[in-house]
């Protein structure tokens, strides 16, 4: 297993004895600091490391200061950790059998350097029970949907309903409200610092830290990729061809081609429709089954109730951006109000 240690000042000892035990258990051990007992402040060494286990399932943290509680606030601030701060064997385990933690905070000033050690022995071995804590935690990191509702989007969404709206106005519609909506999404997205010259001196700037892959679910996410591709150039697309058997509405997979290595990217996944959800589902799992396990957002148009209970359903780690939740699906499994079929009107195939 990866492991991922900090501390500040109080528990860098703390550290030190900790990483000789791992490294003596065969673990892989990244030492994120501090690298002395020179004051320092908790924050700093918490945020990068809580970070770096949110990229991956296969990482566990272990974050130690004289109390454990300012790592513990910090790392449960970031979507993923699950932090606890804990003083005995005991409550390491019951934390991993019934929270599954991924991170554990030790407090310096409240248990010896042995102690910490049979902690993280602890931690380290002890299984998630599953069943009934499922649920529960389920509920901790399904994100709340996101509804849109900015003016603009709002406007548009009503444009592109309209019966009325021509297949070039409905393509261009799409194209912006992709745009206003991906900007939502991206609100979170990590920067890094970038220094440019400007014509007249040097400029602190910021640029995007994560790279960005989108999945278009073929046909009607196509509309969706070129207003992504032009706000962000560099972004790497995969495609996953699926189409609803019209009787019975189950997703019937045609085509999959998906960048690699794409394990530390936000992966945005397109489609302006979302139904029963049963393509969505589908194309989230076939990913995933591909590795793309991290950051990952569906950004719709129009979504019905029952596609979002589907997908947190089965999917409950994917944030959902929408521009607006309709009422219910109709017996043909079409969103009402809705806009029709969405990859018709946009391809004109009616
Ligand atoms: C539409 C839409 C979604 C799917 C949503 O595609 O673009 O992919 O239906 O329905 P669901 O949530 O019930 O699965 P469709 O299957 O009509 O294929 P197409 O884009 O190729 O026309
Ligand atoms: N697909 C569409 O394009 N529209 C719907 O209302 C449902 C599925």
């Amino acid at each position: 297993m990866e492991i991922i240690l900090g501390a500040d000042h109080a528990g860098y000892e703390y550290k030190e004895a900790i990483k000789e035990y791992l490294l003596k258990r065969g673990d892989l051990v990244e030492d994120m600091g501090a690298t002395s007992k020179e004051p320092s402040d908790y924050p700093d060494f918490a945020r990068p490391v809580v970070e770096r286990l949110v990229f991956s399932n296969e990482r566990r943290a272990i974050l130690i200061c004289g109390s454990g509680v300012g790592m513990s606030i910090v790392a449960n601030r970031c979507r993923g950790v699950r932090a606890g701060r804990c003083l005995t064997v005991e409550e390491v385990k019951k934390a991993r059998q019934h929270n599954d933690i991924n991170c554990l905070t030790l407090a310096s000033r409240g248990i010896s350097v042995e102690q910490a050690v049979e902690l993280t022995e602890a931690f380290l071995t002890t299984e998630f029970e599953g069943g009934r804590h499922i649920k529960r935690l389920k509920k901790i990191d399904t994100p709340p949907v996101q509804v849109v509702k900015h003016p603009l989007v709002q406007t548009k969404l009503t444009q592109l309903r309209d019966r009325a709206t021509s297949k070039k106005e409905f393509r261009e519609l799409i194209g912006e409200l992709t745009g206003l909506m991906f900007y939502e999404a991206t609100r979170s997205c990590p920067t890094t610092e970038k220094i440019v010259e400007t014509p007249l001196q040097k400029a602190e700037g910021r640029e995007l830290l994560q790279r960005i892959v989108i999945v278009p679910i073929l046909r009607a996410g196509l509309g969706m990729v070129d207003p992504i591709l032009k706000l962000v150039p560099t972004a790497k697309v995969g495609h996953v061809g699926l189409y609803r058997d019209e009787t019975s509405l189950e997703p019937v997979e045609y085509y999959l081609k998906v960048p690699e290595n794409v394990g530390e990217c936000m992966v945005l996944f397109l489609d302006p429709m979302l139904a029963t959800g049963g393509s969505a589902v589908k194309a989230l799992s076939l990913l995933k089954e591909k590795g793309f396990n991290n950051g990952l957002r569906f950004l719709c148009l129009v979504a019905a109730p029952e596609g979002i209970a589907a997908l947190q359903e089965n999917h409950p780690d994917v944030s959902i951006y929408t521009a607006a939740v309709d009422e219910r699906l109709n017996s043909r499994g079409y969103i009402i109000p809705g806009l029709g079929d969405a990859g018709d009107r946009l391809f004109g195939t009616v």
